[in-house]
């Protein structure tokens, strides 16, 4: 028996190629695969960069010795491994850790977008939580707008008031059962204030990982 996460990562590492920049998710499932990145681009001694999807993995990453760029000095990512909170088929839920916009916005540009799950994480309705980055200016206004859906500010655990994100901004949970992906994603990226939102709908690969082994959903 082994990790299903580590399993995951394990069948992701084969998109590595010698040259590629790759955008490195956020989570403890995109940390196992960060963690055999490490030792395949040292077994190997390849010259891969990456970039980064939240601080959390940019300090890991550095820890680690891997090459890390900033999105300015390159002109593509070939690959992006990430995790994800629940998936379909179709869509993505993200952002349990509060990096849903660098996320989307690496994930969203790579050539290949790979998510990484376990059995657990797969539904065959999108519903749960619906995370959303929200300017603090806007929280009001987007509180209110959607209040059917209950949302709330994300408050932080080791610190007093809101989780503020990578990009100064607030975090707001709320809890929905999403029919339409796409329409549902557009929708909320219209609003005003909300600067990104954790339905994805755009992916390559999701990998399923067991204790057993992987499989592609
Ligand atoms: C971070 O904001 C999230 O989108 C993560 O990618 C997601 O929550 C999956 O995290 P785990 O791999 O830790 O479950």
């Amino acid at each position: 028996m082994t990790d299903p996460k580590a399993n995951a990562a394990k069948a992701a590492l084969e998109y590595v190629k010698d040259g590629m920049c790759i955008g490195l998710g956020s989570g403890s499932t995109a940390r196992e695969f960060l963690k055999l990145l490490v030792q395949k681009v040292k077994d190997e001694k390849l010259n891969v960069c990456c970039v980064t999807t939240s601080l959390d993995t940019r300090m890991l990453a550095i820890e680690n010795k891997l090459w890390v760029v900033e999105p300015d000095t390159i002109s593509d990512i070939d690959l992006a491994v990430d995790g994800a909170d629940t998936v379909t088929k179709d869509a993505l839920l993200k952002g349990g850790g509060g990096a849903l916009t660098r996320e989307k916005i690496i994930d969203y540009d790579a050539k290949k977008f790979i998510v990484l799950v376990d059995e657990g994480k797969v539904r065959k309705r999108l519903e749960g939580n619906v995370a959303l980055e929200v300017l603090p200016f806007a929280a009001p206004f987007v509180l209110r707008e959607l209040k059917q859906y209950k949302p709330v500010i994300r408050i932080a655990q080791r610190k007093l008031g809101p989780v503020i994100s990578d990009n100064g901004c607030y975090i707001v949970d709320m809890d929905m059962r999403v029919d339409d992906p796409k329409k549902t994603e557009a929708w909320l990226k219209s609003m005003p204030g909300i600067v990104e939102n954790g339905i994805f709908t755009k992916f390559d690969k999701i990998i399923v990982g067991s204790e057993t082994g992987s499989r592609i959903l």
